[in-house]
């Protein structure tokens, strides 16, 4: 039997309910070894999931960063299911919410107020609103990805290629109103006088600068002070996305680590050990006209993601857990670098040490795609989930890096084979793995 064949079917399957087969992109099999990596999990727990098919993984993608702890951490776990007991989506207010916000403000250093949501995109469609509202501007400039929502998705209505270089080529603004268009504007990274120039051109327009401040390369020495610097100047508020990065850098979050404090943040992913929620929070100034504006839903006021976030951000304080991401990342980058060394392949391992990323360094960018595809797929028939690099979460350990080196051991060996015979594509058993996103960094 083949070995992913259940996940297979069930995809399959799925394709005849589902438009696009998943929910999210970035869990779609063109997004990794098509047909050889697995689709469908059975279970997870600590760094590993099991797929539908009985295979083991260690998840080097960490639910695409959503778990920072490890699955199923038990501190987490006990504290939702005991507010399980107590009752969710009660009619009136839980007291976990100010509790949560009171949490965010001690921990985050521009929280002085909290609004709540439930995922990444609608936090940043939250953040925009705010600061449209605040500001009486309209235009947002971007970098990088904040999700699917209109505000962003309209770059595209202009210059279909405005997304390009900030998540992946090809994306039609289908269903976006048309009228929004000019709305937003993308700014590449790294380039201040870029910046300087778009608000020049949009004299008194623009409401809101949005970018992640990192991602896995540190960011020029005074780049982002001075984006901060061209917010102050022109009244225009200063978002940082912090969906992705948030208490992996540390526990101020990416703004404690680049010691640059926006006017307001989005976080998301990482602050709740994959229980859906979501938070804007900023400046007073900027928040408190939120009030007035119409931000409404249900959900957003769920214990069990509050529960959980309280207790993901505890946990990571009392186990110092960004401290030891630091240092395991750097123990796997020199890890997979020896390797690489010993086998004589030119691939090394470097980023940011809590985002360690592959660089397949002297490869046309034509075979770049190539290599990282026959990484994935080699390293999933070996019992490793992810993609050409790294989500680092609190679960992994010795045993992980063992079992990570000794799979990459035997998978640059093939790639230097695969090089050597001058036809690295012939050892793929999938298509190229589709444009990953490219966000803004990497
Ligand atoms: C920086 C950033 N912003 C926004 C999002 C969207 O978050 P979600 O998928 O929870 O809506 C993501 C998701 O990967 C992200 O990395």
């Amino acid at each position: 039997m083949h070995r992913v064949e259940k996940s297979y079917d069930l995809y399959r399957r799925a394709n005849e309910l589902i438009p696009g087969g998943t929910q999210l992109l970035s869990r779609r099999p063109t997004k990794y070894a098509n047909g050889v990596s697995p689709v469908y999990v059975a279970r997870a727990s600590g760094a590993r999931i099991w797929d539908v098919d009985g295979n083991e993984y260690i998840d080097w993608v960490s639910g695409i960063g959503a778990i920072i702890l490890g699955y199923c951490d038990p501190v987490v776990d006990d504290a939702v299911r005991e507010q399980i007991g107590k009752g969710v989506a009660t009619s009136i207010s839980s007291a976990v919410e100010l509790e949560l916000a009171e949490e965010l403000c001690r921990t985050i250093p521009c929280a002085e107020m909290v609004r709540y949501a439930k995922c990444g995109g609608e936090a940043c469609a939250i953040a925009v609103r705010i600061a449209r509202g605040a500001t009486g501007r309209d235009k947002v400039l971007f970098c990088g990805y904040h999700g699917w929502h209109d505000w962003y998705l309209a770059a595209n209505l202009v210059a279909e290629e405005s997304l390009n270089s900030h998540l992946f080529p090809g994306i039609e603004p289908i269903g976006v109103p048309k009228a929004l268009a000019g709305t937003a504007l993308p700014f590449p990274f790294g380039d201040l006088a870029a910046l300087g120039q778009l608000l020049d051109d949009h004299k008194g327009e623009v409401a809101a600068i949005i970018m992640e401040p990192l991602r896995s390369e540190r960011p020029a020495d005074g780049y982002l002070a001075g984006v901060r610097k061209l917010c102050d100047e022109r009244g225009v508020v200063l978002i940082f996305d912090e969906v992705s990065s948030g208490f992996r850098f540390g526990m101020q979050a990416a703004q404690g680590f680049v010691g640059v404090t926006p006017d307001m943040a989005v976080f998301a992913k990482s602050m709740s050990n994959g229980y859906p929620m979501g938070a804007v929070v900023g400046r007073r100034n900027v928040m408190e006209p939120a009030a007035r504006m119409f931000i409404s839903s249900t959900y957003w006021s769920d214990p069990i993601g509050m529960v959980a976030s309280l207790m993901t951000i505890r946990e990571l304080r009392r186990r110092n857990v960004s401290e030891g991401m630091w240092s395991f990342g750097r123990e796997l980058q020199s890890r997979l670098n020896s390797v690489a060394g010993e086998v004589g392949l030119d691939v090394h391992c470097g980023g940011l040490a809590v985002h360690p990323h592959l660089e397949f360094v002297s490869t046309s960018p034509d075979q770049k795609p190539v290599l990282a595809t026959l990484f994935i797929q080699e390293m999933a028939k070996r019992g490793c989930h992810g993609y050409a690099s790294f989500y680092l979460n609190a679960a992994q350990g010795p045993t992980e890096l063992e079992q990570t080196a000794a799979a990459a051991r035997e998978v640059f060996t093939i790639i230097r084979r695969a090089l050597d015979s001058g036809d690295a594509e012939s050892f793929l058993e999938c298509p190229r793995q589709q444009d990953a996103f490219r966000r803004l960094v990497r």
